[in-house]
């Protein structure tokens, strides 16, 4: 039986937000122990968190340098494999490649870091590294997002010509209209958040789930946001037009004004022969229309999945799993790299993923700043 895999957390401490996904997640396959970490800056806060959650303390940390500097004194046997960056945005990067340098294998939160030019610092640092490196982009690990991926490598749809992934929330209204609560959060601070709230939060999301689902890459794009008020320097709401190829066209339309929308990701993508409609909130329906047969439904579980999408599913049919089970299948194939097992690369977002993330969130920003113009993706 192996060994559990040494993980070590840093941010998701109990006030946040992702910690509790990341930490369920990671126990659901049985491959990873939290051996540490620093949830939180505030060093009391911190180890009180780490007894809540039955995490021993003497591995818990004043800040994330110790960490490091605490964690390379251990023989390499006990010392942390891989650490979850869970921070907000703007330490991701220095978090990473920091780790990188040190050699841990580091499971990252998106977006990846705050500046495309960041993002390609830490790939040539990854580059030299040699760990392991993965972005929760956690919608991948949904079963049926990776049953769409490989039908469509399969040629399900014959040729893609359009695709519309939307994205719309509608938290920011509780904060975007109060002069006082919109300069105080930190994903509408570009010091914290990086240079886009909209598109940097979710509609990275949607971005890489077109890309994850059809293999096809963004050439270019056109953006047109609405920041609300002319002292809110985040975007909160924006649509985007996409080409991809040669007669390939896409929008994505994001959103986080979006009045009573909860986590309102949805891909629909048109080909010749067919289409696939998928939604976050009913992931584990799958529908692929036709403009000739009956609409066929794809359900997690059975045997005409694929084994990709199979490998995500551990209960028998009609045995609901959601964001938690998407999340860990992220960890189960981070795992198997830790391990030196054989994977497939659609078990989780990589180093490449992050980079086109912040590529794309640069040049939608940059699209709309000059008056709503195409912009070439690297
Ligand atoms: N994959 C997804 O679907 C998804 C969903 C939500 C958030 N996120 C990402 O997760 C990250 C965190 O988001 P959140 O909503 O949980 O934020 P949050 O503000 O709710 O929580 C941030 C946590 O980081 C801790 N923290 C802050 N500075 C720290 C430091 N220097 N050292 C250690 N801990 C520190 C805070 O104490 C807090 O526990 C963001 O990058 C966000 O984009 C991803």
């Amino acid at each position: 039986m192996a060994k559990k895999i040494r993980l070590g957390v840093i941010g998701g401490g109990g006030d946040s937000l992702i910690g509790v996904l990341h930490r369920v997640a990671s126990h659901i396959n049985d491959n990873y122990q939290i051996v540490g970490g620093v949830f939180n800056p505030d060093f009391e806060l911190n180890v009180e968190f780490a007894k809540e959650i039955d995490v021993p303390t003497n591995r818990i940390y004043s800040d994330f340098d110790t960490l490091i500097e605490e964690e390379l004194k251990l023989p390499k046997e006990e010392r942390m494999q891989v650490c979850s960056i869970l921070t907000p945005n703007f330490l991701h990067f220095p978090m990473a490649k920091k780790l990188l340098e040190n050699g841990f294998n580091v499971i990252c939160e998106k977006p990846m870091t705050t500046t495309l030019e960041e993002a390609k610092i830490l790939q040539e640092t990854h580059k030299k590294s040699g760990a392991i490196f993965a972005v929760t982009h956690t919608y991948t690990g949904y079963p049926m997002v990776r049953q769409m991926r490989e039908m469509i490598k399969e040629g399900a749809l014959g040729k893609i010509h359009k695709v519309d992934a939307r994205y719309y929330q509608g938290w920011i209204n509780t904060i975007i209209h109060d002069k006082e609560k919109r300069s105080s959060v930190w994903r509408l601070d570009p010091k914290k958040a990086g240079i886009s709230s909209c598109m940097g939060d979710i509609g990275v999301h949607a971005f890489n789930l077109i890309e994850y689902t059809t293999g096809l890459r963004v050439n270019s794009l056109l953006s047109d946001f609405n920041y609300l008020y002319e002292d809110n320097q985040m975007d909160v709401d924006g649509t985007v037009l996409l080409h991809m190829g040669e007669h390939i066209k896409g929008v994505i339309r994001g959103s986080q004004v979006a009045t009573g929308e909860e986590n309102g990701l949805a891909i629909r993508i048109y080909g010749e022969k067919a289409a696939f409609v998928w939604e976050q909130e009913r992931p584990n329906f799958l529908f692929k229309l036709s403009d000739t047969e009956p609409t066929q439904i794809y359900k997690p579980g059975h045997g005409y999945n694929s084994k990709l999408s199979l490998d995500g599913t551990k209960l028998p049919p009609g045995h609901p799993e959601g964001i938690f089970d998407s999340m860990a299948n992220i960890y189960l194939g981070v795992a198997r790299a830790i391990r030196g097992e054989d994977y497939n690369d659609g078990e989780f977002p990589t180093m490449l993923d992050g980079v086109r993330g912040l590529n794309f969130i640069e040049a939608t920003v940059e699209s709309n700043k000059k008056g709503n113009v195409w912009v070439n993706m690297d």
